[in-house]
């Protein structure tokens, strides 16, 4: 790309927003010009402010960017990435796209919206044919595409590779959530040390509801959710990032030979458009075959990559399997900034 698209990160200090800042660095097609904050950050320098918790130096030139209010009428970049919290992300978010911005959320404010694609490129980019309606619908000249929640990410791409060649009829799924999940500073230190905290606010409706509009289908311009049985329990636990999942699914058409469903699984790719972007995981999903994988601390280090292991038969459904996906990249930022390329390449942006 010849020129850079200019970008801002709205709520760019937090545990999602550094992880932008971070990846967006050097983008080959986007170029960070703006960064926001909440009053607490406000007109302050971004590097002075910023609790930054990365093993990397904030970037020199967002170093120096002053920390803006969330206003599209100071912001007019085409491109927005939000790590917003979603009560915010609720009332600024419109505002960006009304003034014809498309933005690309972490949020989950509008993902229940059924004009707005919870979009993951490896499953389902053709879901953003949404978008013309939910302009339509709203009058707006930009529009809002979010990723799903983190826990359900790499859930979801596992699924649905095993969909595409079996099919799916219900899942029986247990996470086990890092402490980034929870932004910054997130949980307080003495509750989760040497422990396991067996609730988090809504993430048992999340990862039981999203995965199903991501695998459903647009049926004349309309989604149609999947028809898929969910059973989830969401934990925190003491790590710092990555969630694991374990899973238990029963499948329409089991193949006999559970190697098959192994190699399924190794050998899914993403759909052709999504193929060959700057953020394109390669693979798509690591195959661990070790006894003991994956593990979060481990394995987190592919990144995109969704990590998957364990892959065995079930006495009660067909299949049980263990995932494990970066939370802030795979299930965050990075997946925005996937979903942006997407965008772009459909000719979106
Ligand atoms: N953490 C994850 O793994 C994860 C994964 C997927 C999705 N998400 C979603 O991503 C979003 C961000 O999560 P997080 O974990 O990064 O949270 P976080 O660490 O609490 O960060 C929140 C950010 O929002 C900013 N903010 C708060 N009120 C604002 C306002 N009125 N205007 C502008 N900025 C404002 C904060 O700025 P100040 O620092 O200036 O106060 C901070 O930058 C949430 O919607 C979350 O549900 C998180």
């Amino acid at each position: 790309m010849k020129n850079k698209i200019p970008v801002a990160v709205l709520g760019a200090t937090g545990a999602v927003g550094q992880r932008f800042i971070q990846l967006l660095e050097n983008h080959p097609w986007f170029d960070v010009i703006a960064v926001t904050g909440s009053a607490r950050t406000e007109g302050q320098k971004y590097g002075e402010v910023c609790r930054w918790l990365l093993p990397t130096d904030i970037p020199k030139s967002i170093f120096q960017l002053k920390v803006t209010p969330s206003f599209p009428e100071s912001i007019q970049t085409p491109l927005v990435f939000s790590a917003l919290p979603s009560e915010k992300a609720k009332i600024i978010e419109p505002l960006f796209a009304k003034a014809g911005a498309a933005v690309c959320t972490n949020a989950g404010a509008f993902r229940q919206d059924p004009h707005t694609p919870i979009l993951l490129p490896e499953v389902n980019p053709e879901h953003t044919a949404l978008i013309p309606a939910q302009r339509a619908k709203q009058g707006w000249d930009g529009f809002i595409v979010t990723n799903p929640n983190c826990t359900s990410t790499g859930m979801t791409i596992a699924l649905k590779a095993l969909k595409n060649s079996f099919g799916l009829r219900r899942v029986f799924a247990t996470s086990m959530q890092a402490i980034s999940g929870a932004g910054y500073p997130g949980v307080p230190s003495l509750d989760i040390l040497g422990n396991v905290i067996p609730y988090i606010p809504g993430e048992e409706e999340k990862a039981s509801w999203e995965p199903r509009k991501m695998l459903g289908i647009i049926n004349d311009g309309k989604l149609e959710l999947a028809e898929i049985g969910f059973s989830f329990h969401a934990n925190r636990v003491p790590v710092v990032d990555g969630h694991t999942v374990v899973l238990t699914v029963e499948l329409a058409d089991p193949p006999g030979d559970i190697g098959l469903a192994a190699r399924t699984l190794s050998e899914y790719q993403a759909p052709e458009i999504s193929r060959q972007l700057p953020s394109t995981p390669q693979p798509v999903i690591r195959l661990r075959s070790e006894a003991n994988r994956p593990q979060p601390r481990l394995d987190i280090t592919e990144g995109m990559t969704t990590v998957v292991g364990r892959v065995r038969a079930d006495d009660l459904f067909d299949l049980r399997m263990v995932v494990v996906s970066h939370n802030t990249i795979r299930g965050a930022a990075g997946g925005s900034i996937y979903n942006a390329e997407l965008l772009v390449k459909q000719g979106f942006i």
